[in-house]
């Protein structure tokens, strides 16, 4: 059941502290702080390239892990919507593993693309929720995620615990490539291990987004997203929420495209939603904040406190997170998205759990 929260949505995305929890003692040693992966039939020291395929929410969840791959092991990595890798049958390098991200396990296009990259010679590696699942058979290894099940059509918690088994895999193949040193893993480890408290201090900031989602966003025609590296994903997938949720036309962007386009759209009628963590490219995420502000759009600011002392007072709302390595920041900055867009589409009187055309998982094309 719902047990005292009013949609499946809003106790899902409260789960996450435990969830992520639950997961992390799969995947981590709390006493060695060591990565701790299933025995993989590989050596990432010698793959040639991964490839990352999944559909909507999994597929953002891919994108965040290519930033954590390429950094922690230097990894090539491709992402690709499943729906279009399995039609472009694209070349697939020997020596390459194929990573499908699937919630339910049963999404037709990632299990297509799966058996696509088999026969392509891939190995197969799977981030599923739903261990006896098709996508989950037909795999290689299977890295499951312990987020148990997600009843709200809009994925929360699945996507969170996606993000973190992708982390401890990347942390592993940057641990056999030589490419991540014992003091950056352990610095990660640590960093792991205090993220259920700090998801748990941001879900808990209720009546900010509260009061942000009916006092903003219910009001918007349009809202756009922004980030850059791996926050860039995350407003992909916090424009995805808004718009299942809520029906409100949303757009993600990465930050440094604004000036190829969408700035056009700014008036002051556009809420712009940062997601601006402390990191090195925040100085230019914050350029790309004051250009909207240039042309009057209504800055909402995800951020630290660091960031918030820099940019704060220029936003009509600021949303103050935790300080966190900023590899860790796409997991907990999600949080807040999600939130967002729930409070929205419970003022606009929407189907929270069961938006309309949607279904929990897309069996058929
Ligand atoms: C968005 C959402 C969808 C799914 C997508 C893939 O909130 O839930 O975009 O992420 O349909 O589903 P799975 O993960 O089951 O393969």
């Amino acid at each position: 059941g719902k047990g005292n929260h009013r949609h499946f949505m809003l106790k899902e995305i409260y789960e996450q502290p435990a969830v992520i929890g639950d997961t992390l003692q799969t995947y981590l040693d709390p006493a060695t702080r060591a990565v701790t992966l299933p025995a993989l039939p590989f050596d990432w020291a010698k793959v040639s390239r991964v490839t990352i395929t999944a559909c909507g929410t999994a597929c953002f969840a891919g994108m965040v892990a290519k930033y954590w791959f390429e950094k922690l092991a230097r990894l090539s990595v491709e992402v690709e919507v499943a729906s279009e890798l399995r039609y472009r049958e694209p070349p697939l390098p020997e020596g390459g593993v194929c990573i499908a991200v699937s919630q339910s396990g049963e999404t037709i296009d990632t299990l297509a693309a799966l058996r696509y990259a088999k026969a392509q010679k891939q190995i197969i590696v799977s981030v599923v929720n739903v261990p006896e699942s098709a996508i989950a058979r037909e795999s290689h290894v299977v890295l499951p995620t312990l987020a148990g099940p997600e009843i709200g059509v809009a994925s929360t918690k699945a996507f969170t615990t996606q993000l973190t088994v992708l982390l401890t895999a990347a942390i592993a193949a940057g641990r056999a490539r030589g490419t991540l040193t014992a003091a950056d893993e352990a610095r990660l480890a640590h960093a792991l291990i205090e993220l259920p408290a700090h998801v748990n201090e941001t879900v808990n900031m209720e009546d900010q987004y509260r009061h942000i989602a009916e006092d903003i966003l219910s009001e918007a025609r349009d809202v756009l997203y922004i980030g850059r590296g791996s926050s860039f994903p995350v407003a992909l997938e916090g424009a995805l929420k808004l718009k299942e949720v809520s029906y409100i036309h949303a757009e993600g962007y990465a930050g440094g495209e604004m000036k190829h386009g969408p700035i056009a759209l700014i008036d002051e009628l556009v809420p712009v939603v940062v997601v601006a963590p402390t990191d090195s490219v925040f100085d230019k995420i914050a350029s790309n904040f004051e250009q909207v502000k240039a042309r009057g759009g209504k800055l909402i600011l995800m951020t630290d406190a660091k960031g918030a002392a820099r940019l704060g007072d220029q936003a009509i709302a600021t949303i103050v997170l935790p300080a966190v390595d900023p590899v860790i920041a796409p997991i907990l900055y999600t949080v807040p998205a999600q939130l967002l867009a729930y409070h929205t589409a419970v003022a606009k009187g929407t189907d929270v759990d069961q938006p309309r055309n949607l279904a929990k998982s897309v069996t058929v094309e």
